[in-house]
């Protein structure tokens, strides 16, 4: 596969054609942001990490029925992916409150949920990824009533797929967040999944195995990203 001209580049990956109009790679960066990248850094050996971790996942949602945008892992930091046309959605699921949850509502950190959440922001830099409600999607057009029906049903399937994947390697999903593509008039699973993306705590210690370490300044980052891939890969 051939890697041809740069056509994106976001706070953490890099997106490239190819001489295949249907694929393109996936680039995983070090760089890490925080808070609308008001606090920017790097994670030393984040982008290899986060690209065999996403590879894991995305396998694991794949074998169980979940389409995605993932074809192949190509080397240490590129992946080989579909390309679609980004949902301009950023949908987050939430198994117990933490971060903008817990700022929004003014609850504990941990705080037990009767069932999970499920929010959309519209995703858009400089207004900071907004939370909005499907009206605003409907009335926007950022997507049609029948994709926003489609990524419901398979955010609930990939929730409990990750939760039950994650509990096995003793680790809860706290929340993760999910992006979509448009690929052939069909809605994909697109982006990463990776601790970037997901709060994962460990089961018994309540250890932060996520951005939260950088976010926070809570040391041992780089470590706490190698223990996830060190445990999904077994
Ligand atoms: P939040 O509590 O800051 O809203 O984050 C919820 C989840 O979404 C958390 O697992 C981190 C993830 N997330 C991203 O992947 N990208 C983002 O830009 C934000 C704000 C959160």
């Amino acid at each position: 596969m051939e890697k041809l001209d740069k056509i994106y580049e976001g706070k953490a990956k890099i997106l490239y054609t190819t001489n295949d109009p249907d694929l393109v790679i996936q680039y995983f960066k070090d760089d890490a942001t925080a808070f609308n990248a008001a606090k920017k850094g790097s994670i030393d050996q984040k982008g290899v990490i986060n690209n065999k971790i996403s590879t894991k996942i995305f396998e694991m949602l794949q074998s169980r029925g979940i389409k995605t945008h993932f074809v192949k892992q190509l080397n240490e930091r590129e992946m080989l992916v579909k390309k679609v046309s980004i949902v301009p959605l950023e949908v987050i699921i939430r198994n117990r409150a933490a971060g903008s949850l817990c700022r929004l509502l003014g609850l504990p950190e941990g705080t037990t949920l009767a069932c999970p959440i499920l929010e959309f922001c519209y995703k858009e830099d400089k207004l900071g990824d907004p939370m909005i409600t499907e009206y605003h999607i409907r009335a926007l057009n950022y997507a049609t009533d029948q994709e926003v029906e489609k990524i419901k049903t398979m955010v609930f399937k990939i929730n409990d797929a990750m939760k039950e994947f994650f509990a096995a390697l003793n680790i809860e999903l706290i929340d993760f967040k999910l992006e979509f593509g448009r690929y052939k008039d069909e809605i994909i699973l697109a982006d990463e999944i990776s601790p970037d993306t997901c709060r994962l705590w460990e089961i018994g210690t309540g250890e932060k195995l996520d951005k939260d370490r950088f976010r926070r300044d809570l040391g041992n980052i780089e470590q706490a990203y190698q223990e996830v891939l060190r445990r999904v890969s077994r």
